[in-house]
C-alpha cells in the first residue's frame, strides 16, 4: 500500500517554467496512492497541456469557473471540500500575494481560500522575485496562517542566473507532502502554555511603557506546536499577527495579566514556553487622566513585576519549563545563571544587538543551554524552523 493511499490531493500549478515538473509530481503521488485533481491557472497552461495531467491522474482537470462543468456542482467548493491537502506546486510569486491578500479571482485560488484542508506550497520563481521583500512578507503572512512552504533549491534558474528560487526536485516535494501527511504528532494531547509578544505597562489612559517584541518567535512556537498535535494555550500580549491556527488563544496586555492567563492553566500543563518579553517594572500609580506637560523633567516611579517564570519554577512539578534570553552581551553568562534561577529545563538565548536576527525578523540564531550542562549553538535560520527545534528537544525531555 502506498504511503498517501486513500490520500485525496487537489494539486494546483501556476504559470511558471517549472510548471513541467508538476507533471512528475502528479505522477509520483498517484504512486503513492493519492488520488489526484489538478487545478491549473490560465498561465499554466501555456507551459503545460490540461491533456497531460488529465491522462496522468485520471480526473478531469480544471482552470476556469465558468466553463463546462465536469464532475462538480460548485466545482471549486467541491475540491475544497474533498481536499486532504492542497498543494501548489510550482508556486509564482502571484499567486503568493492573491493568497496573502484574499484574493478568489480564478479556481486556484477560490479553492485555496475556501479549503479547510492544509495548504502546501512549493515556491519557484526568479531569485531577485523570490528576495523582494514583497514576496517575503508575502510567504511570511502564509506561514503565519499555517500554510506549509517548502524551501526553493538554490541553483542555475531558467532566466540564466544563479539564486534561489529553483522549484525543489518532485521526489523531495512528494517526500515532504509524505512526511506531512504520515506525520507523527509527538505533541498529540500534550497541554503546552505558550508565551509571546511584549507585555506593555499603563501610564496613564493614553501611553505605556513596552518593547519591541513582535510576537513572531512565539507564534512560529505556537503554530508548530498545534501541527505536532499538542493543545495549546498562546497567551500573548499586544502583537499585530493573526492567530495561528489551531491554538487557543488569549491576548493580554499587562505582566500581570500574564501571569494570571498562564497560572490559571499551569497545574494542569505538560510545558510552558515562555517567549514573551515580560515588563520587568510596571508604574507604580497608573493617572486616571492624561498626564499633561508642565516641568522639563518627569520622574516615572516603577515598581517591580513578578518573575513569571521563576514562579512557575518554584512550583513546578511535572511540566517542562522553556525559558528565552535575549541578550546584548554574555550571553552564554546571562542565560546559564537564568536557567539555574528560574528552574528550567533548557533556555533558548539570542543576541539581540545582531541586526539580521532576533526582534521583528523571521530568522534568528541562538543557543541552547540544558539543565544536565549540554550546549547547542545554531546557524541563523527561519523561526518557523527553529520552533520546530525547539519543540523536538522538549518532545524528547517531556515525561
Ligand atoms: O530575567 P529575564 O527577563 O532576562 O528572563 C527571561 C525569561 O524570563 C523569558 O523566558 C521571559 O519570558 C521570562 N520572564 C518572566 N517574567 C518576567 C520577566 C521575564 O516570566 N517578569
Amino acid at each position: 500500500m502506498g504511503a498517501l493511499e486513500s490520500k485525496k490531493i487537489v494539486l494546483g500549478v501556476t504559470g511558471g517554467i517549472a510548471a513541467y515538473k508538476a507533471v512528475e509530481i502528479a505522477s509520483r503521488l498517484r504512486k503513492a496512492g493519492a488520488e489526484v485533481h489538478v487545478i491549473m491557472t490560465k498561465e499554466a497552461t501555456q507551459f503545460v497541456t490540461e491533456l497531460t495531467f488529465r491522462e496522468i491522474t485520471g480526473q478531469p482537470v480544471s482552470v476556469d469557473m465558468w466553463g463546462k462543468v465536469a464532475n462538480f456542482n460548485v466545482e471549486h467548493i467541491a475540491l475544497a471540500n474533498l481536499a486532504d491537502l492542497v498543494l501548489i506546486a510550482p508556486a509564482t510569486a502571484n499567486i503568493m500575494a492573491k493568497i496573502a491578500a484574499g484574493i478568489a479571482d480564478d479556481m486556484l485560488s477560490t479553492t485555496v481560500l475556501a479549503t479547510k484542508a492544509p495548504v502546501m506550497l512549493a515556491p519557484a520563481m526568479n531569485t531577485n522575485m523570490y528576495e523582494n521583500p514583497i514576496t517575503q512578507r508575502n510567504m511570511s503572512e502564509l506561514r503565519q496562517r499555517g500554510m506549509q512552504l517548502i524551501e526553493p533549491a538554490a541553483g542555475h534558474l531558467a532566466c540564466g542566473i544563479e539564486g534561489k528560487g529553483r522549484l525543489p526536485e518532485p521526489v523531495t516535494i512528494v517526500q515532504e507532502v509524505m512526511d506531512f501527511m504520515t506525520g507523527e504528532q509527538p505533541l498529540k494531547s500534550r497541554k503546552i502554555i505558550i508565551t509571546a509578544a511584549g507585555t506593555i505597562e499603563p501610564l496613564d489612559p493614553v501611553r505605556f511603557l513596552g518593547n519591541h517584541s513582535t510576537g513572531k518567535m512565539g507564534y512560529a512556537i505556537a503554530a508548530e506546536a498545534a501541527r505536532q498535535g499538542a493543545d495549546v494555550l498562546l497567551v500573548s500580549g499586544p502583537s499585530a499577527l493573526p492567530n495561528p491556527a489551531g491554538v487557543r488563544m488569549k491576548r493580554i496586555q499587562t505582566a500581570r495579566e500574564m501571569q494570571a492567563a498562564v497560572e490559571a492553566e499551569y497545574a494542569q500543563a505538560d510545558a510552558v514556553i515562555m517567549s514573551a518579553a515580560v515588563a520587568d517594572y510596571r508604574p507604580k500609580t497608573v493617572a486616571a487622566e492624561k498626564i499633561k506637560k508642565s516641568d522639563d523633567e518627569l520622574v516615572l516611579h516603577l515598581e517591580r513585576n513578578p518573575d513569571i517564570l521563576w514562579g512557575l519554577g518554584q512550583q513546578k512539578q511535572q511540566q517542562v519549563l522553556v525559558g528565552f534570553a535575549a541578550e546584548t552581551c554574555n550571553v552564554e553568562e546571562y542565560a546559564k545563571k537564568k536557567l539555574t534561577k528560574k528552574n528550567l529545563d533548557f533556555i533558548v538565548a539570542n543576541d539581540v544587538s545582531a541586526k539580521d536576527a532576533g526582534f521583528a525578523v523571521d530568522n534568528n540564531r541562538v543557543q541552547l543551554y540544558f539543565r544536565d550542562g549540554r550546549t547547542e549553538k545554531y546557524p541563523l535560520m527561519a523561526k518557523s524552523e527553529l520552533a520546530k527545534v525547539i519543540l523536538d528537544k522538549l518532545a524528547a525531555i517531556l515525561p
